[in-house]
């Protein structure tokens, strides 16, 4: 293959995850954005809470229907001449360490926010991991058919809480009943909104030039309002600039409703127009460029499969560089073997002559029978391993216990092997035998009992434990790290790995911690 084919292969990809805390509209914006980019014909099909049936089995469903692999891992389509990876990142129960290491794995990210809520904790927590690689992000701010809080107080809100500078591409024109539409900055349009159209790409109505005096014929009196306002608006606000963008110190910011669809479409355009193509990755080694023509890539997530009957699990692999073609052979630099990429999923929309062949930007699923470990980094024969997918720290903690206390080994054993595979995490105090079980998400605890028991046939339980938060330590000086160990041993542990972390009963006891050993290291992530 030419190094120009790879090239504009690679220069036409997005890949991108959604951050929004609970019930923002994270899964009516993904149907919009599948609506589209043509993976759907028609939304509502998607979503279903209230009737207890899940996203996923709609999307199970829609493939099936539709002849096309849209699954609520990764959805990729068409829009604006460009391919689109839109990375999902579980946010309900199913909150868990995957869906911080999604976000490593996207080269930008679209922050939804409920506008009549504004920022909410998840989005706090969330952007705070897209700031490890500063990736750029795209807001759009949600549900303007309600009353929501005035535009202003919510963009001063982003830049206070998420320290990032908001720069309105397109501004609301009214709210709820009175919600008219939106102008955008940019393009110098009113575009009109209509009620009642949520679940189709809807037909809009277009003014152009803010002082078209077409403009007072649909607004009435409230086109002088609107002019007065966005001269107030340009002046105040910040202009976008597409290098702060890039740099993760800017965002463009939308208004719309994704229930009514509404505005979806600009920010769609935004992304595709600014957000960057997939970009190079660093390893141990050297900086890995997505046009390279030899394959690289690293495994992000692995999803085990909670059905009995179909004990596999399916390991997410980001292609960082080169191309994917099935039946191919990539190094496993961990294990140091060739393996054969035999039935890797794809994750095409609609394209089904390339199906089978995917690029930097990608994901690729492989069929992973316990040799294929978070982190891990495949490649064409180069022995160098991706950096910056870490383990977070957890925020839950449970101590897990032994229904049968004589398969102790057994359950450390299991322990260790899920915390290696990224599951969820293992803490053994220095001072007790403890197991202590820390999670992101609490379903991550009810994954690891049930898998405990069906893949190490022993059955564990939970105990409460005054654990708040755990930090992995380290210090460059071999003494004081001795004496670290002497005088804080009693919230010492190792992790599934044998790292040495700290557990603190509570956040002003691991801030004390830090003030007291100034020479120690706190690592709130750790490198695979
Ligand atoms: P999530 O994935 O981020 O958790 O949010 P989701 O899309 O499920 O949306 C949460 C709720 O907010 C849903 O209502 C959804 O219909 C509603 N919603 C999303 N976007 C908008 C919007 O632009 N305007 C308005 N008014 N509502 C919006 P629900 O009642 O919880 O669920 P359902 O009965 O609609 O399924």
């Amino acid at each position: 293959m030419s190094d120009s084919k790879i090239a504009s292969e690679v220069s036409n990809r997005r890949t991108f995850a959604i951050i929004s805390h609970p019930d923002a509209g994270k899964t009516t914006i993904t149907e919009k954005v599948l609506l589209f980019g043509q993976a759907i014909q028609k939304a509502g099909t998607v979503k279903g809470k209230k009737s207890g049936q899940h996203a996923k089995s709609d999307w199970m469903e829609m493939e099936k229907e539709r002849g096309i692999s849209v699954t609520t891992s990764v959805m990729q389509f068409p829009y604006g001449g460009r391919l689109v990876n839109l990375l999902d990142t579980p946010g309900h129960a199913d909150f868990s360490e995957d869906t911080y290491r999604t976000l490593t794995a996207v080269d930008s990210c679209l922050m939804v926010i409920d506008a009549a809520k504004g920022v909410e904790e998840r989005t706090i927590k969330l952007m705070e991991v897209t700031r490890l690689r500063d990736t750029p992000i795209v807001t759009f701010m949600n549900k303007l058919d309600r009353d929501v809080r005035d535009p202003v107080e919510l963009m001063d809100e982003v830049e206070d809480v998420l320290k990032i500078a908001c720069a309105p591409v397109t501004w609301p024109i009214g709210m709820g009943k009175s919600f008219k539409g939106v102008y955008h900055l940019l393009r110098d349009e009113v575009v009109l909104y209509h009620t009642g159209q949520g679940h189709m790409i809807q037909e809009e109505r277009v003014i152009s030039g803010i002082d078209n005096p077409e403009l007072d014929e649909v607004l009435g009196s409230y086109a002088g309002e609107l002019r007065d306002e966005i001269d107030l608006v340009k002046g105040a606000s910040n202009e976008f600039d597409h290098e702060l963008f890039m740099a993760g110190e800017l965002t463009p910011v939308f208004f719309g409703t994704a229930l009514g669809n509404f505005g979806v479409d600009h920010m769609l355009d935004g992304l595709v127009d600014w957000a960057p193509s997939p970009l190079p990755r660093e390893t141990d080694r050297r900086t890995v460029d997505p046009t390279e023509e030899g394959f690289s890539g690293f495994v992000f997530k692995i999803q085990a499969n909670m059905d009995p009957q179909h004990r596999d699990r399916v390991a997410f692999l980001r292609i960082v560089s080169g191309k994917y073609s099935q039946g191919m052979k990539a190094r496993h630099v961990r294990i140091g073997k060739e393996v054969r990429f035999a039935d890797a999923l794809t994750f095409m929309a609609g394209d089904r002559e390339h199906a089978g062949e995917a690029f930097a930007g990608d994901i690729i699923g492989l069929h992973n029978h316990g040799t294929i470990q978070l982190g891990d980094t495949f490649t064409a024969g180069e022995d160098m391993k991706f950096t910056g997918i870490p383990n977070f720290a957890p925020e839950l903690f449970r101590r897990i216990r032994l229904k049968d206390p004589l398969k102790t080994k057994q359950l450390q054993k299991g322990l260790i092997q899920l915390s290696e595979e990224g599951a969820v995490q293992l803490f053994r105090p220095m001072r007790n035998n403890d197991l202590i079980v820390g999670a992101v998400g609490v379903l991550q605890f009810d994954v690891v009992v049930s898998r405990l028991k069906s893949e190490y046939k022993v059955e564990a339980i939970y105990e409460p434990i005054n654990v708040a938060t755990a930090r992995w330590v380290t210090c460059d000086d071999p003494r004081k790290l001795d004496e670290f160990e002497r005088k804080a041993s009693d919230n010492l542990a190792l992790d599934g790995g044998d790292r040495l972390a700290y557990i603190a009963p509570t956040m002003v006891n691991l801030q004390l911690a830090q003030e007291r050993h100034p020479d120690i290291q706190f690592h709130k992530t750790r490198e695979h």
